[in-house]
């Protein structure tokens, strides 16, 4: 039998089911999986302990793997899965990983094509804290009033690390702080991307400073509205997780954010990324 996808919420996720684990690791299934994403948003295979040597399987075989975040941890695992977490010994530079409490999608501010897709699998749950929730851009532009998307039309964001990082800004020990926040990436991106297949996506989160052409306080006040239009349960998924379970998530059609947990629950996440493939236009 091949793989089955029940639905989690009529806009986002489904649930991954199968008979034989093995059925995870053909051509046919990386196929399926890559469409289901494109459709579903979400898919979580609940608790199925991959090993790091099969996330990478997996992953090649939904595209082709791609490392996205600068180095700075110490880790002994391939350098293509990046070890989420807060634990000092092996990610000894936090702010990326604190950046992750706020609504973003993955690599938006990198001079290539966005990620197609993000996968995480559950190493060590935490015990209080560390939710994942997803919010499907695609849901959220196709919500709007009509009169709102003509609105939008045009507008370009600019998105940068150093305003990824402003909410915890205060907070980076004041030596580093010039230093983490001066990361001079910074990208313009139409708010609404026109995919390839016709479908319409946001393109927002808190790595979006100011819309060009508007003034700072209303093109700020309009980003965080449209963040909140999309967080809207109706859109949005959050994910409690146990060991071993493993979420793939479109990077292009969501924004994503941890719910925030201590580094004392020793919260352990491994990632893998997928290229994208199309630039947002
Ligand atoms: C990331 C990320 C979310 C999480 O690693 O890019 O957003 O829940 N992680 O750890
Ligand atoms: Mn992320």
């Amino acid at each position: 039998m091949a793989l089955r996808f029940e639905d989690i919420k009529p806009h986002i996720g489904s649930r991954v089911v199968f008979d034989d684990r093995a059925e995870l690791f053909t051509p046919e299934a990386g196929k399926a999986i890559r469409s289901k994403v494109e459709e579903r948003t979400v898919l979580v295979f609940p608790q199925i302990g991959l090993t790091d040597e099969e996330q990478l399987r997996i992953t090649e075989l939904i595209g082709e793997r791609v490392r996205l975040t600068a180095r700075n941890n110490v880790q002994e695992t391939d350098e293509d899965v990046y070890q989420v977490t807060l634990d000092p010994k092996i990610n000894p530079q936090p702010e990326y990983v604190l950046g992750t409490f706020f609504w973003h999608m993955d690599g938006i501010t990198v001079d290539m094509p966005p990620p197609f897709a993000t996968l995480l699998s559950c190493r060590i749950a935490p015990a209080k804290g560390g939710e994942t929730e997803f919010a499907s851009t695609y849901a959220a532009y196709e919500g709007l009033p009509d009169e709102e998307k003509q609105d939008l039309e045009g507008l370009r964001a600019v998105h940068s690390v150093k305003a990824s990082l402003s909410p915890i800004a205060d907070a980076i020990p004041e030596k580093h702080r010039d230093r983490v926040l001066g990361i001079g990436l910074i990208k313009d991106h139409p708010l609404v991307w026109t995919h390839e297949s016709g479908r319409k996506s946001l393109v927002i989160g808190t790595t979006a400073d100011h819309i060009q052409g508007m003034s700072i306080p209303a093109g700020r006040a309009m980003l965080i509205r449209l963040q909140e239009w999309a967080a809207q349960p109706d859109f949005s998924l959050r994910h409690k997780w146990s060991e071993g379970d493993f979420v793939i998530w479109d990077n292009t059609g969501a924004m994503h954010r941890a719910i925030p947990y201590e580094h004392s629950t020793g919260r352990m996440m491994h990632r893998t990324s997928i290229a994208g493939t199309e630039a947002v236009q």
